[in-house]
């Protein structure tokens, strides 16, 4: 065995535009959960994978999952991110976590390493709520805690539902709703995310290691009011839905500004508008509302908060708001002992590196519920994320991918420790 070349940030950096290239027309990268061009992606990553040594499965969730045999048979020690993209998105978010263990792998393969135990790499499916409202639904299934229940009641605003989205696919939602991977096969998992904050890029560091991932609580919100023709109906007493929304929209806003609400960020990022006519009073708008804080209690007092003062504002112009639960996640807490491996590699490799807290949901929330998991950032241009404009440099991107290997030979030796026989010694 020779030893492990640094990660190649030309390759790295082509592997992931090569990536990027799979998208819908329109600015910047557009692939949705359960889509054939994600599962081309999908596809594509397990070829890489396959090419750099690895045997590949796809579970019944849509999760790629490549396996590089270790010396004997155990626990893996696993890593990977996403390849689904929001509307007009950036060629990072993800896409830098799977490419950089498509480096991991190639640069094993290289120096023909053996770990003691095998190694997985994952691209999970459908990570971004963007499409269903719901975030991570592959590593979500993966970790046993979706039903079929909820692959029927999420939709995309075409109505289409993730059952039928993964059926579409070639997948099969009851199995996917009846399997979840078994913990015992796992020893410890590490996500290489981009930051989509700007802490590390402030402070000029090359890694931050996560700590918390903040929960989600999801709302599509209708408020119903009478439309009417814009010119025959006088200003008072009018019933308008979309004038009700926009006090509405900016509540959600001064509830989360207000200091008793510290840390929670509330965002309305769509609406929409009925009859959607210049000569037509609006009779119904329809909008989403996404609160997101680390702490569980307070997202959900926020969001009750934010929901009761719109029903009260809508009232009072003489509309309904009906509320809709579309998703609901809480923080997670990742163990200290995983991150600590991560930190401990990152002063081996000289690093500057700081721990913080990611405002973004991950895989890795929902894979830690099964084997426990540690997070790397690195940094994002501006703390642009979710825009065309989202950006790592290749250095950055290739200290990452080192920083990942190494941890992973860490975690592996930890893990062997742990659970092989010793050889050799004393009989
Ligand atoms: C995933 O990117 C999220 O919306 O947090
Ligand atoms: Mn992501
Ligand atoms: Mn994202």
């Amino acid at each position: 065995m020779s030893t492990v070349r640094p990660a190649d940030p030309d390759r790295l950096w082509s592997t992931l535009q090569t990536m990027a290239a799979l998208s819908e027309p329109g600015p910047g990268v557009t692939r949705l959960a359960y889509t054939p061009l994600e599962r081309e992606a999908h596809a594509r990553f397990a070829e890489w994978m396959a090419a750099a040594g690895c045997e590949i499965a796809v579970d019944p969730a849509g999760n790629t999952i490549a396996t590089r045999p270790g010396r004997a048979a155990g626990p893996a020690t696993g890593t990977g991110s996403h390849l689904d993209s929001v509307y007009n998105g950036g060629r990072f978010d993800g896409i830098a976590g799977t490419m950089a263990a498509v480096e991991v792998a190639r640069l094993l393969h290289e120096a023909g390493v053996e770990t003691a135990l095998p190694l997985r790499f994952v691209a999970f499916a459908g990570e971004e709520g963007a499409r269903f409202g719901q975030a991570c639904c592959g590593s979500k299934l993966a970790a046993g805690l979706s039903s079929r229940d909820e692959l029927d009641a999420r939709r995309d605003r075409d109505g289409v539902s993730l059952a039928e989205a993964m059926a579409g696919v070639g997948l099969d939602p009851d199995a996917a709703a009846r399997t979840a991977w078994a913990a015992a096969e796992w020893s410890a998992f590490v996500e290489l995310h981009v930051e989509q904050g700007s802490v590390l890029e402030r402070a000029k560091l090359d890694v931050g290691v996560v700590d918390l991932i903040s929960g989600s609580t999801r709302i599509e919100l209708t408020v119903t009011g009478q439309a009417s023709h814009t010119g025959g109906t006088p200003m008072p007493g009018r019933s308008d839905a979309l004038a009700a929304a926009a006090e509405a929209v900016l509540l959600a806003e001064q509830v989360a500004l207000d200091p008793r609400h510290r840390g929670t960020r509330a965002t309305v990022g769509r609406l929409s508008v009925l009859p959607g006519s210049i000569t037509t009073i609006p009779g119904q708008a329809t909008f989403s509302l996404d609160v997101r804080d680390v702490d569980a209690d307070r997202q959900r007092h926020s969001a009750a908060e934010i929901v009761t003062r719109m029903r009260a504002a809508c009232l009072r112009r003489g509309t309904r708001l009906d509320a809709r639960l579309l998703a609901d996640t809480s923080a997670v807490v990742l163990p200290d002992w995983v991150r600590a491996e991560v930190t401990a590699a990152a002063t081996d490799r000289g690093l500057r590196y700081r721990v913080l807290t990611s405002g973004a949901s991950h895989d890795a929330q929902m894979v830690n519920r099964l084997v426990p998991t540690a997070m790397i950032f690195v940094p994002s241009r501006h703390g642009l994320s979710h825009v065309p404009e989202e950006w790592t440099e290749p250095a950055q991107l290739a200290a990452g991918a080192d920083l990942l290997l190494a941890a992973l030979l860490r975690l592996d030796a930890r893990a062997a420790a742990a659970v092989l026989e010793p050889t050799g010694g004393a009989s």
